[in-house]
């Protein structure tokens, strides 16, 4: 009922509309409307009552609330169930334990902050309270382990479109999957997968982007290594519908990815990555390598010419143009 009347307010907004009006039209007591405009009042919604008018709608607060995600989202199965908290300790975590529990694929955990944020490598993510869009997304791939891999990609490749398409800017891609603006991170990616030898269980994808300047919340030693979306446009996104955007794409690549195959999606990623035909160091937790970055293969996995001509395989690490 509460969401029905916040459609209500929406479908007027800017406008009063009585409190008899929303009852009759909804078929609820005048006790019931005035208790969930409480409650919406306590979610951050600014609604003005005025007596003899009644209602209206003056703002929506900047958060990522599931009906707010939900009303326009373009998708059949990823984000139908979006979990949405004001603090977590990693949104990859819980979408784990809901993964574990037998949650649907497309299930979505979102959260304004973490405190406990995790990236690649074992290293911390910096989340800070409502400056970037954290959220983790459960998929149940019929696929072998071994493929599971290429879900990362795709999803790079779907996280650049939807910023292409919200802010008018086209991000570069670091091997694996760090998007990049100005030479600065954007955006990461953490996938992690449960499998059997011969099937996935299930893989959840932890997608971290800044839409405002993390300023002073971002550790030192990151801090002009990092850049976001309004540092880079010079103006401010709605993280709603960079998360329906998102959502959407990702919906669009991972459906395409299970029915024409990775190689459309490589193409795709090869152009924009800026980590290719140059010569590269490769950081990884078994030391670091410096070559001549040659390919990557159907895996995703990046092929560096060594300077004695062997190629070497890389399956995780970091690339330093
Ligand atoms: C990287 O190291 O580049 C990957 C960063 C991934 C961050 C996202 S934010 C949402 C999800 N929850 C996490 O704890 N990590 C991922």
């Amino acid at each position: 009922m509460k969401n029905k009347i916040l459609t209500f307010l929406k479908n007027f907004e800017s406008q009063y509309i009585s409190g008899e009006e929303i009852c009759k039209s909804l078929g609820v007591s005048r006790t019931a409307v005035w208790k969930h405009i409480q409650s919406l009042k306590e979610e951050g919604y600014i609604i003005e009552s005025q007596p003899r008018k009644g209602y209206c709608l003056m703002e929506t607060p900047d958060r990522l609330y599931p009906e707010e995600v939900k009303r326009g989202l373009l998708t059949d199965t990823i984000g139908r169930d979006i979990r949405y908290f004001e603090r977590v300790d990693s949104t990859n975590n819980i979408a784990k334990d809901l993964a574990r529990q037998g949650a649907a694929e497309g299930t979505v955990v979102v959260a304004e902050e973490q405190l406990g944020g995790r990236g690649r490598l074992g290293r911390s993510w910096c989340s800070p309270y409502g400056k970037g869009v954290w959220m983790s997304v459960v998929l149940r791939p019929v696929v072998r382990p071994e493929v599971a891999s290429q879900i990362t990609i795709l999803t790079a490749v779907a996280v650049a479109r939807a910023v292409r398409s919200v802010c008018s800017i086209v991000p570069g891609i670091k091997w694996p999957n760090d998007l990049y603006m100005a030479g600065k991170k954007l955006c990461g990616i953490l996938t992690e997968m449960s499998a059997e030898p011969d099937r996935v269980n299930y893989v959840v994808v932890g997608i971290g982007i800044n839409t405002s300047s993390l300023g002073d919340s971002a550790p030192p030693e990151i801090r002009n290594k990092v850049t976001s979306l309004a540092d880079g446009t010079g103006k401010g996104v709605s993280r709603i519908i960079l998360m329906q955007e998102i959502l959407r794409e990702l919906e669009i690549c991972y459906q395409s990815w299970q029915v024409k195959g990775f190689q459309h999606i490589l193409v795709e990623w090869k152009e924009l990555c800026q980590s290719l035909h140059r010569s590269v160091t490769v950081v990884t937790l078994n030391g670091t390598f410096s070559g001549w970055a040659e390919d990557i293969d159907d895996s995703g996995a990046l092929l560096l010419r060594l300077s004695d001509g062997r190629i070497k395989k890389f399956i995780s690490g970091d690339v330093c143009n």
